[in-house]
């Protein structure tokens, strides 16, 4: 078993921090491939609860090394102050490694980030502001400044001062905006140079020999398949690949090195930022969940919005994927509801579409059908084993399994590591 993968099947926020902690005691490496801190896990285990944005979930296994892959955008400022808010609460952070090819968020990408969302005024993405996007633009653009260059101020100057004198005449002539002053931006990339040096190296390496060792690694996803660059619901989406397409080149390894790919599904929609959400809840329902579940943003703090759970999106992210098994997440929200419903096909125009159409003005159109479901009175609220789950969430296990064409074998019922129900191993 080289590397398994979880990714996130929905839009994000699958809960899949909690997932990586449960499972990363029994793994060498916990790796991430793709995003930057526009990604939060929560995971609330006996030391305390972490919100985490760049640092992978592993870090709290004593033997776990985890790493930052070269396709993950690195905000150093971000990084340094999650590694000292960890090492101050006991945190042994001496086993995180950063590629030295991981591209860096600059000041600038910040800025543009949100100047580049208002001025598309009703039009935004509604991205986390973090300057994800921007980075990724500069990295296939190939004027980024790539983590291993923060070492060397020689090389870096004149590349510094060619992008920012780019990146300035934007901000001025565009966006009337102020502009970024060389030596400040340089000094405080020396500077993060300093710090990261620690952190850095060849991670390709470091995860091509752990392969050769036959060391176990688990890949986090960020995001979810639906915010997938080119298989997400596009322009509403994040900047990198998110979905499985993401690890060979965010990583440095192989795709035969990854032997098994989980989904990560929650047990209804959520979705934060803009873009369309067909199975949205009436309000009255969705409130009620989002507030009993605390479905708010761990990144921005944002409201998500709520819907029932969507099985063609569920089968879509299920082949886009290879899913080899899924875990299915959060099932106790949904306790004591008397109607559970799940989306299994859509209506466009009166026609019955069952595939995930490709443009946002389609999927707006799409009316969900669904199957009604009898809900479940007792609770499944941390239920340990199969056996003791109510009959009814048990069908509607059954029957999302069924539709995302996936075997579920990891049921979590609550927050922390014990709220889980393992029912068969995962690969
Ligand atoms: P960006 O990744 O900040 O550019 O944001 C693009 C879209 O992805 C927005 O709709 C964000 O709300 C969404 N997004 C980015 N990261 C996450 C995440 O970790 N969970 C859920 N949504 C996310």
């Amino acid at each position: 078993m080289p590397a398994y993968v979880l990714v996130g099947a929905q839009w994000g926020d699958e809960g899949k921090g909690k997932i990586v902690d449960y499972l990363a005691a029994q793994t060498d490496l916990v790796v991430r491939y793709a995003g930057g801190n526009n990604a939060g896990h929560t995971v609330i285990n006996q030391m305390g609860t972490f919100s985490l944005h760049l640092v992978p979930s592993g870090i709290f296994h004593p033997e776990t090394t985890c790493i930052i892959g070269n396709g993950v955008v690195l905000d150093p400022a971000v990084f340094l102050a999650e590694i000292s808010d960890l090492r101050s609460r006991g945190v042994d952070v001496s086993r995180v490694f950063i590629s030295d090819r991981a591209h860096v968020i600059m000041p600038y990408h910040i800025l543009l980030d949100q100047l580049e969302e208002s001025a598309k005024g009703g039009l935004a993405i509604g991205t986390t502001g973090k300057g994800v996007g921007p980075a990724y633009m500069d990295k296939t653009a190939r004027v980024g400044i790539r983590a291993g260059e923060l070492l060397d101020p020689i090389s870096l100057k004149p590349r510094l001062q060619q992008v920012i004198q780019y990146k300035n005449s934007i901000l001025t002539k565009i966006y009337n905006s102020e502009s970024f002053d060389l030596e400040s931006v340089f000094t405080q990339c020396v500077e993060w140079g300093k710090q990261l040096k620690e952190f850095l190296r060849p991670t390709e390496l470091l995860l091509q020999q752990a392969i050769a060792r036959g060391k176990s690694i688990l890949i986090e996803g960020a995001q979810g398949t639906l915010l997938d660059l080119d298989h997400g619901t596009y322009p509403y989406v994040t900047s990198s690949s998110s979905s499985v397409a993401g690890i060979s080149g965010g990583l440095g390894i192989p795709p035969r090195d990854v032997s098994a790919v989980i989904g990560v599904f929650k047990a209804y929609c959520t979705r934060v930022g803009s873009g369309p959400i067909p199975t949205e809840m009436p309000t009255d329902i969705g409130v009620d969940i989002r507030e009993r579940a605390w479905e708010y943003g761990t990144t921005t703090g944002r409201a998500r919005r709520i819907g029932w759970f969507d099985a063609v999106v569920g089968r879509y992210s299920s082949r886009i994927n290879g899913f080899t098994s899924a875990v299915l997440t959060r099932l106790d929200v949904l306790d004591g509801m008397p109607t559970v419903r799940i989306c299994v096909g859509y209506k466009i125009n009166g026609e019955i579409v069952e595939h995930f159409p490709s443009t946002t003005t389609l999927f707006e159109q799409c009316e969900p059908i669904y199957e009604d479901m009898d809900g479940w009175n007792e609770p499944t609220a941390g239920v340990t084993q199969l056996s003791q789950l109510p009959k009814e969430a048990m069908r509607y296990v059954k029957r999302l399994e069924e539709l995302i064409e996936c075997p579920i074998r990891l049921i979590s019922t609550g927050p922390n590591r014990e709220e889980t129900i393992h029912i068969e191993p995962l690969f």
